[in-house]
């Protein structure tokens, strides 16, 4: 939800923020906009509606003057996609960007129009704009305009801002949203995310909600929004140990090309190290005793389908759990006892949704875990034990090589919970899995599925079937698909679907079956007789199909290398993945930048 993006040092400022923003752009992409001083002293606004490759056009060969300098990317929430609403907005001698949401937005912009204050957009930003000029206007002190003003505010916000009187400082403020502060030789960036700066930097300090930091060129200091400014601190770094070359596409057409063909690789990143003899995921010892007295994984999206294949992973291993959409999960009477474990996954770290049903989880006394992909991140700080996924960020907005890793961290720490020696079988077939999808990968050529996706490309409507591991892989199946087609898509355990959705069978549908988990195959294929007595189309994914089989319970296949089961299921969501980037291709649409999503979803 927006992108921000800041930087202070000796380099011509634009040039950068444009490519940083271009790197930020899937966190939205309905407006962009910088700020930066001009040669006379003078801050300069640029913004345009739409990509950041309309702002591209505007900047044009416009460096700005070394100094400090911000850019955004904007989701829409208050206002229109229109210029007026881009950041960055500028009240008198304070220009600034802003990610997050102003609850009592209201109220300030009354009371700031009572005191003569004109309005030029309907964003709930421009108040914030209007009252630190305010602020600053009565004690000409930079940092303390930006504290009194934010006093006056509810709400969630990661902000940058600039004042002209002051042309190399940037104050980077965060409370609620992501904000990373990239640290360079002589030079610093603040950005939603560390792709934007990874080219510059791997010094990585994540501010944490509350802080404020204080930044020109490489000096760097940091405290409390809240307290006084003797507070102030240097921040110490982590390495990120990221390649910059995950943040390029390289020669993919788009992110998610790339990304579901590095799935190999994030499996295999995930893995290292968490595989030593007899035992699985050490980093974990301390978390003990095993296995815990109850679980519940909360997650979205994605990370929920994970969540829901982790249920079956752990109830294989004889460890009962539960599984809870975040959303829905924080709003509900919390009847854990005492010492449970919530297990938050998100790839980013940074969900509202799944960062606030930990919190309530911690509240009442639960011990919280966390699986994340970006180091740094809100659930990595704000979890007792944060696992890591080694997947590299993920770019694209639909999420493909972290689901990979989290599904192989979840068989991981199914094993590791079960507290008994790990069964051969399963742990062979994990540690195989990285090798088997890469060539399976490797045979995931698009002629291949040329057929397939011209026949989905027809369907007007495409339902995903599954039974056991199946199930969560359809819904998955089945996101991937209408967030990047548009198409309806729906994803079923193969049991339900007379209990309801066949009524939507005709010709013309599709009904996509994964079926990796042999255990329910003979049941799945009835299920999907009775699709095909009723006009549908059965495109079948899974190993050993037999071609005389056609024509009776499927009409096309997709086939899958004959493999155990936990290596099987990767290669199928592979195929999941794939087929919907290629629907989504061949329907022209922007796979990347998805209409209406963004990456990260921080408000709730
Ligand atoms: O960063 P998170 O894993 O917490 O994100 C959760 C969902 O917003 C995310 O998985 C979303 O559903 C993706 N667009 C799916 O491709």
């Amino acid at each position: 939800m927006c992108g921000i993006m800041g930087y202070s040092g000796p380099r011509p400022p634009l040039p950068l923020l444009v490519s940083g923003l271009e790197r930020l752009e899937y966190r939205g992409y309905d407006s962009s906009g910088v700020a930066f001083f001009n040669a006379t002293g003078a801050i300069d606004v640029l913004r345009a509606a739409g990509k950041v490759s309309v702002l591209k056009e505007r900047v044009g060969s416009l460096e700005g003057h070394p100094g400090a300098a911000i850019g955004h990317i904007r989701w829409a929430t208050h206002g229109a996609a229109t210029v007026e609403n881009a950041h960055p907005h500028k009240s008198g001698p304070i220009a600034l960007v802003h990610n997050g949401i102003i609850e009592n937005e209201q109220i300030l912009r009354e009371r700031l129009k009572a005191e003569g204050v004109l309005f030029q957009s309907e964003t709930d930003t421009e108040v914030l704009a209007h009252l630190i000029r305010l602020e600053y206007e009565r004690s000409g002190e930079f940092a303390e305009s930006v504290r009194r003003a934010l006093a006056l505010v509810e709400g969630s916000y990661a902000l940058a801002i600039l004042c002209q009187d002051e042309p190399a400082d940037l104050i980077a403020v965060r409370q609620g949203p992501p904000l990373l502060l990239g640290m360079g030789e002589g030079e610093s960036f603040v950005a939603s995310d560390i792709p934007a700066f990874l080219h510059f930097t791997r010094q990585v300090y994540a501010f944490r909600s509350g802080e404020i930091g204080l930044i020109r060129h490489g000096d760097v200091r940091v405290g409390e929004i809240s307290s006084p400014s003797s507070s102030w601190k240097s921040p110490v770094a982590q390495t990120i140990s990221w390649d910059p070359f995950f943040a390029e596409k390289g020669t993919y057409r788009h992110f998610m090309e790339k990304e579901i063909f590095e799935g190999s690789r994030a499996l295999m990143d995930t893995l290292a190290d968490r595989i030593v003899p007899w035992k699985t995921l050490p980093e974990l010892a301390p978390f003990g005793p095993f296995p815990p007295p109850s679980l519940t994984f909360v997650a979205c999206g994605t990370s929920w389908h994970a969540a829901l294949l982790g249920r079956y992973f752990m109830e294989s291993m004889g460890i009962p759990s539960a599984v809870e959409i975040a959303s829905e999960f924080r709003y509900r009477p919390l009847l854990l006892p005492g010492g449970s474990w919530v297990v938050g996954i998100s790839q980013s770290g940074e969900t509202a949704d799944t960062l606030g049903a930990l919190e309530l989880a911690r509240k009442a006394g639960c011990r919280t875990l966390g699986i994340s992909n970006v180091p740094g991140s809100s659930l990595e700080r704000e979890t007792d034990l944060c696992l890591l996924t080694h997947a590299g960020p993920e770019i694209g907005v639909a999420s493909t090589k972290a689901f990979q890793s989290q599904v192989a961290l979840l068989m991981l720490l199914s094993l590791a919970l079960s507290g008994a020696e790990p069964e051969t079988e399963k742990l062979e077939s994990l540690i195989r899995s990285p090798h088997r999808l890469e060539m399976f990968l490797e045979t995931m050529s698009s002629e291949r599925f040329d057929q397939a996706v011209e026949r989905l490309r027809q369907s007007h409507l495409v339902m995903f079937a599954g039974r056991g591991l199946d199930y969560p892989l359809s819904l998955e199946g089945a996101l991937k698909f209408k967030e990047i087609t548009y198409r309806p898509a729906d994803g079923y355990p193969g049991g339900e679907l007379k209990h309801g959705p066949i009524a939507l069978v005709e010709p013309g549908v599709t009904v996509i079956a994964p079926m990796v988990d042999s255990n329910l195959r003979q049941k799945e294929i009835s299920n999907l007789r009775e699709i095909r007595a009723r006009g549908g189309y059965v495109l079948a994914i899974g190993p050993s199909i037999p071609e005389n089989q056609r024509g009776i319970w499927y009409d096309d296949r997709i086939d899958l290398p004959e493999v155990p089961v936990w290596s099987g299921v990767f290669q199928a969501a592979a195929v999941l993945q794939y087929l919907a980037y290629r629907v989504a291709v061949a329907l022209g649409n922007d796979v990347d930048q998805p209409r209406n999503l963004a990456k990260s979803v921080t408000v709730e």
